[in-house]
């Protein structure tokens, strides 16, 4: 098949069943739906999104690839015009607390088993706050893309009490390792910075002090 979206989404893709009903939030260009309607037969999804101009380019992407009848498109904010023929929530490219604003009230809709995250950034925060709306991690893959680690998350109801830094994330495996030792050696540079400010503002003080004295 023609390479119609980065391995990012071709991640993603692989978190869906054709048995799922889709609604992908923020579905933006559609290459997602169309890589997938092109890969199952039978595939049910529903791109929605909060902007008309991206759902413009969607619906020229899906014209494409001739899959109008295939592919619905919805303007909407977040979960406002789901429906109960929707069982699985994909959400990716956005921030967490974007995302975890879309899903505050994801609890009143319990035809929904499945959501598949990809956030931008802040996966803590979007584990602690998964956690709290009652869902648990069935899996989670690092993935490397352009020479930037994505996080994907797969999540259905339930409870349960995890590490929220390292979630399900094997440390086993070698990319996992590596996107860890990322955040170490950035966090490395903030603190030398950090203490690099201290050493300075030391000087600064016994500057001062050493001024006084002589003024007194
Ligand atoms: C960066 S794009 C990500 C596109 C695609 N999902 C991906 O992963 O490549 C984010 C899209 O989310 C849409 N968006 C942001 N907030 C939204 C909301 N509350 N409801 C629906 N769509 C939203 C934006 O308009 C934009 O098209």
């Amino acid at each position: 098949m023609k390479k119609i979206i980065n391995d990012r989404l071709k991640s993603l893709s692989g978190h869906l069943l054709n048995t799922d009903n889709i609604l992908d939030i923020g579905c933006d260009h559609a290459l997602l739906e169309i890589y997938l309607c092109l890969k199952y037969d039978n595939f049910n999804i529903t791109g929605s999104d909060i902007n008309q101009k991206p759902l413009e380019k969607a619906k020229e992407n899906i014209s494409k690839y001739h899959l109008e009848n295939r592919i619905k498109l919805v303007h909407a904010n977040g979960i406002e015009k789901l429906d109960n023929t929707i069982d699985t929530i994909v959400i990716s490219g956005m921030g967490s607390i974007n995302i975890i604003n879309i899903l505050k009230d994801i609890n009143s809709y319990p035809n929904i088993k499945k959501i598949v995250l990809s956030p931008n950034n802040d996966f803590y925060y979007l584990r602690c706050e998964m956690n709290k709306l009652g869902f648990k991690i069935d899996k989670e893959e690092i993935i490397k893309d352009n020479n930037k680690y994505y996080l994907i998350i797969e999540y259905s109801k339930g409870l349960e009490k995890i590490d929220n830094f390292f979630g399900k994330l094997d440390l086993s495996n070698n990319l996992n390792r590596e996107y860890f030792l990322n955040i170490l050696e950035k966090n490395k540079v903030l603190l030398n910075k950090i203490t690099d400010n201290n050493k300075k503002d030391v000087k600064e003080m016994e500057n001062i002090m050493i001024q006084q004295k002589l003024e007194r």
